[in-house]
This record gives structure tokens, C-alpha cells and sequence, in this order.
């Protein structure tokens, strides 16, 4: 198994976490990092996509590197969260949290300041991450608009603003 991340924080965080001596981890740009080829069964990628510049590429390298009938897993922020140009809470005429969209159909480079400041990320319509995916020779095989459920809600109320629109996106592909 192997763990890929930019970042040498996150890298010493997942060792520290997994404790794992099956896992390889490599500190790599997923913009050019080129894993070995036609050797993984799985690949799987929490929330780092969003952030990639050239995807195709980057998909293109993931497919040579799975196995046939390997499975493409990843989450990104929902193109919802990212499309606008100020990411941020608004309140509407009723004083209902609501997140505006707008920017949709303009992809490309958004800076945001959720969790950090100055966060460049790159926002993508629904169509574009499924057309690169197809592009590369993967079949999709489930797509998910996730959002926390009302359960889960119960349990944390503070989720409760994040069923107002989709969070994340979550794809599952294969090579064929
Ligand atoms: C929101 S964090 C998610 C971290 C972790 N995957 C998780 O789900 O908890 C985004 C991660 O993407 C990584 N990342 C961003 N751009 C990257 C790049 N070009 N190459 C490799 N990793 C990148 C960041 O270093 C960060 O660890």
C-alpha cells in the first residue's frame, strides 16, 4: 500500500495514525506524480482532488496504475461549495443560512479561507469531474451528493447548517 500526500505534516500524521508497516508513504505533487503501472487494485483519495490543477492528468496516471476492474474511490468538496467567488455563509430574507452559488459555470482557480486562510482550490462543475473520468477510460459506477444525515445531525447539531446543500462529492469509478 501507498500513501501519497504534498504535505510532510499530513505524511507524519498518517504514520502516526496508522502505525502501519504494510503502508509506504511518499511525499509527492499529485500534478505530476506517476504511481507504478497496472499494480493497485484500489485507489482511493480523501479531498485532495479538488485542489489539482490537471485532473486529467492526474486521472490518466490513476487509471494506468490500477489493475483491470481496479476501482477508482474519491470525495472532493461538492462543486456547489466551490463554485462561488466568496465561499461563505449568507443569511436569506428568513435569517436561513444559505450559500449562495454563483461562478458555476466558470471553472477554475477560488481561493477560500474555510479552515485556512488563502486556500487555492479549483472548482469544477459536476459534468467536468464525470467527463474526465470518462475521458481517462474509467465507468462510473456511483456517485454521492453527501450530506450529514438527520441522525447524524441529532448526534452533532452543529452539522445541522451542512444539509443545506451538498458537502462533498463522492465518486466511485472502475477500469474496465
Ligand atoms: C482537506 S486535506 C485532506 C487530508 C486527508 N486526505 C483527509 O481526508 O483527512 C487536503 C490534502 O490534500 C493535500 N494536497 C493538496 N494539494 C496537493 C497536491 N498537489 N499533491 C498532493 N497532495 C496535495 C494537502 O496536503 C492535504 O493533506
Amino acid at each position: 500500500m501507498l500513501g501519497v500526500d504534498v504535505s510532510g505534516k499530513m505524511l507524519e500524521r498518517a504514520r502516526r495514525e496508522t502505525d502501519d508497516s504494510r503502508i509506504a508513504y511518499e511525499r509527492a505533487d499529485l500534478e505530476s506524480f506517476a504511481p507504478p503501472v497496472g499494480v493497485f487494485d484500489l485507489a482511493y483519495s480523501s479531498l485532495a482532488f479538488h485542489y489539482i490543477a490537471n485532473l486529467a492528468g492526474l486521472f490518466e496516471r490513476v487509471h494506468a496504475a490500477l489493475r483491470p476492474g481496479g476501482s477508482l474511490v474519491c470525495s472532493v468538496e461538492h462543486p456547489i461549495m466551490t463554485a462561488p467567488v466568496r465561499q461563505e455563509w449568507l443569511a436569506d430574507a428568513d435569517d436561513r443560512a444559505t450559500w449562495p452559488v454563483n461562478g458555476y459555470h466558470d471553472e477554475g482557480r477560488r481561493v477560500s479561507n474555510w479552515l485556512a486562510e488563502g486556500v487555492v482550490k479549483r472548482h469544477r462543475m459536476i459534468a467536468t469531474y464525470l467527463d474526465l473520468l470518462l475521458g481517462a477510460g474509467f465507468r462510473l459506477d456511483r456517485l454521492v451528493e453527501w450530506a450529514p444525515s438527520p441522525e447524524q445531525v441529532a448526534k452533532e447539531p452543529s452539522w445541522a447548517k451542512e444539509r443545506e446543500r451538498p458537502f462533498f462529492l463522492l465518486i466511485a469509478a472502475s477500469r474496465t
